[in-house]
């Protein structure tokens, strides 16, 4: 093969792994998809129900509001479910689920169904109709995986917002969407405790106006208040006649939303993205397919949250669009100890493992012996998501976990994609540290300020010129937003946010976020949700935050704050804000460290500049300062 004269350190695929690969010429998809864009896509889409044919696969007569599969008529919930109860797949099991404290439950697509037909009719009931805002907040339990799959079932558009987050961003994001329902766990395993969702949602629900009912799923039993006329416990809905298996599936055009998914961007408040139907639909099957080689009986775990992107597309629509089997696990890696996901691997008979490198980096903190003490020879893929992957971990990764046998999916992607971008296929050669290079159809580049294609393993911002199914479809109700962030500064290019080189194979290599996003442990914050967080303490004049390299967790998040006249700087203060902050935000958004300072660098224009902040925290010279007020 040409390719043995790539450069660099190489692993290629086995024989073995070449033998059983779906797609052994993955060079020959890449071009088919290049020289026919949309009837790459047709084809992959025609692998799907439809309950009305397209009339047009691209239609770009609005870019950048591309529009997929226009004029088809489907629904992604019939797609993952309907579907296959008429085939064999009825029996096979679609999700397995363990909880924390040990506890297994198993859905086969049949039960599924019937949960997901039960669970629409409990929405209906409350008066739930297409296009309506659902908004989900629950630790990673199979509720949450039916409530998603029952709102796409009757055409409402749901909002997932991440177990994680607490108070004010779940108020925003309610009162963003207008959502009618709120779907609540009463709490959530974290760790051995648990982590009161409800009495977090209720004070959340004080300034949400829109929100009519709340469903309260029962999860660790303890006592949650009930405000009557409002909130309902969803086991005693799901047990009443009308929960049952009739249930009709909303036919919805391609084009109608499917949901909102909130992520932060480079100013501002968090922004909900906003994702359709049919072309995530074919985007997710698609990528899911060809990447992760889906075989029959493959047992299958992404160890992502729902809450993100990464358990949307590949814990929830892009394997049961699949038929796969999945599994998914409620509580910490570690917990009890850290042979946790070791043990669940080898009792299960995981096949492929997606996961993020913060939690390889803190495995393998642990050491070998853990991972050692379990026979992990199910496993025949890995993946890895979220941020770029340092060669080492990577390294630990396929030699401890994947005994040299497994090839690694680094799967470059965002909220905002829908789908894998830049992946391999297992029969690609790899190299660590990279994703190699984009799926088939798309076409992407790496360019200078100027706008101009920068050489080979220069840096300059990742770019994406050719538009693909699942991308967004705009920003919900924030559409000039979608057109100044993503397509105003290269014109007809959709910008990623993100830094990268292209090595002289072809080969992309992601540097890291160009704005004010911070990658946390893969979490995606931005500066400005942390600085208002802290700013919203009494205490707190002004604030600015940055990210800081750190060893696990990729970045970790370091803050300056300037403290109102007359109020001193203690230790006490120090400890009471980055509480203050994860008690607004969430834990992951807890400063590192908070250091109090008397100014801090502005433009002229007044803007923080978080560049020189950063550069002086590392000890580097900050670049073109010219703007530098002070
Ligand atoms: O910076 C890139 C990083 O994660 C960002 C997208 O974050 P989010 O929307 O939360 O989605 C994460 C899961 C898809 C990107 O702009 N990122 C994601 N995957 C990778 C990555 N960086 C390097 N390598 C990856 N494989």
């Amino acid at each position: 093969m040409a390719n043995k004269t790539l450069k660099g350190e190489i692993f290629y695929p086995s024989d073995e792994v070449l033998a059983s690969a779906r797609v052994r010429d993955w060079e020959k998809i890449r071009s088919e998809a290049e020289h026919d864009l949309q009837g790459f896509w047709a084809k992959e889409a025609a692998e799907l129900h439809w309950f009305a044919p397209w009339e047009k696969v691209l239609d770009d007569s609005k870019k950048p509001f591309y529009q997929w599969f226009t004029g088809g008529k489907t629904n992604i919930a019939y797609n993952c479910l309907d579907r296959h109860i008429k085939t064999a797949h009825r029996n096979k099991l679609a999700l397995m689920w363990e909880g924390e404290k040990g506890e297994f439950q198993s859905f086969s697509y049949y039960a599924l169904w019937r949960e997901t037909c039960k669970f629409a009719n409990v929405l209906r009931s409350l008066g739930v109709q297409k296009g309506d805002r659902v908004t989900l907040y629950m630790g990673r339990i199979p509720e949450l995986v039916i409530g998603m799959l029952a709102c796409a079932r009757i055409g409402a558009v749901h909002s997932v917002v991440y177990g994680g987050f607490t108070v004010e961003a779940l108020h925003e994001r309610l009162e963003d969407s207008q959502s009618k329902v709120l779907i609540v766990a009463d709490g959530a395993y974290q760790r051995g405790k648990t982590v009161p969702l409800k009495s977090i949602a209720d004070d959340a629900l004080q300034r949400a106006a829109t929100v009519e009912s709340v469903l309260v799923v029962k999860r660790t039993g303890e006592p949650v208040p009930m405000e009557p006329g409002r909130d309902m416990w969803l086991h005693e809905l799901m047990n009443l006649p009308i929960a049952n298996n009739q249930s009709s599936v909303e036919i919805v055009d391609a084009e109608d939303p499917l949901f909102l998914l909130y992520t932060s961007g480079t100013t501002g408040r968090p922004k909900a993205i906003l994702h359709t139907h049919g072309g995530y639909m074919v985007g997710t099957y698609s990528t899911f397919k060809y990447v992760f080689d889906i075989q029959e009986e493959d047992r299958y775990w992404c160890a992502a949250d729902p809450g993100w992107i990464t358990g949307h597309s590949y814990i929830v629509y892009g394997p049961l669009l699949n038929g796969a089997t999945s599994f998914m696990y409620e509580g910490a890696p570690t917990f009890p100890f850290p042979n946790r996901w070791w043990q669940m691997i080898e009792r299960y008979g995981i096949n492929i493992l997606y996961t993020a490198p913060t939690a390889i980096r803190g495995l393998m903190r642990f050491g070998e012996a853990w991972p050692n003490r379990h026979d992990l020879s199910s496993l025949r893929l890995l993946g890895s998501v979220g941020e770029p992957i340092n060669p080492e971990a990577w390294k630990w990764y396929h030699r401890v976990i994947g005994k040299g046998r497994c090839p690694i999916m680094d799967t470059w992607w965002q909220t905002e994609t829908g789908m894998f971008m830049v992946t391999p296929a297992p029969a690609v050669p790899l190299k660590p540290g990279s994703g190699t290079r984009p799926f088939p159809g798309v076409e992407m580049d790496i360019l200078n300020e100027d706008g101009k294609p920068v050489a080979a393993n220069e840096e300059g911002y990742l770019v994406i010129k050719t538009p693909w199914p699942a991308m967004m479809r705009t920003i919900y109700n924030d559409p000039d937003r979608y057109v100044s962030q993503y397509w105003s500064k290269f014109p007809g290019y959709y910008l990623t946010g993100d830094s990268a080189r292209r090595d002289e194979d072809g080969y992309y290599w992601i540097i890291g976020r160009v704005d004010d996003v911070i990658k946390v442990s893969g979490y995606r914050l931005g500066t400005a949700e942390i600085e208002s967080a802290l700013v919203s303490h009494p205490a707190v004049a002004e604030a600015a935050a940055i990210g800081l390299p750190h060893e696990i967790k990729g970045n970790a998040i370091h803050t300056y704050v300037i403290l109102k006249a007359g109020i001193e700087k203690t230790e006490k203060l120090l400890e009471e804000l980055r509480a203050h902050v994860s008690h607004e935000m969430g834990p992951i958004a807890k400063p590192e460290q908070i250091t109090f300072v008397d100014s801090l660098p502005k433009t002229r224009s007044g803007k923080i500049m978080r560049r020189v902040l950063k550069a002086r925290a590392l000890g580097q010279e900050p670049k073109d300062i010219m703007t530098l007020e002070d």
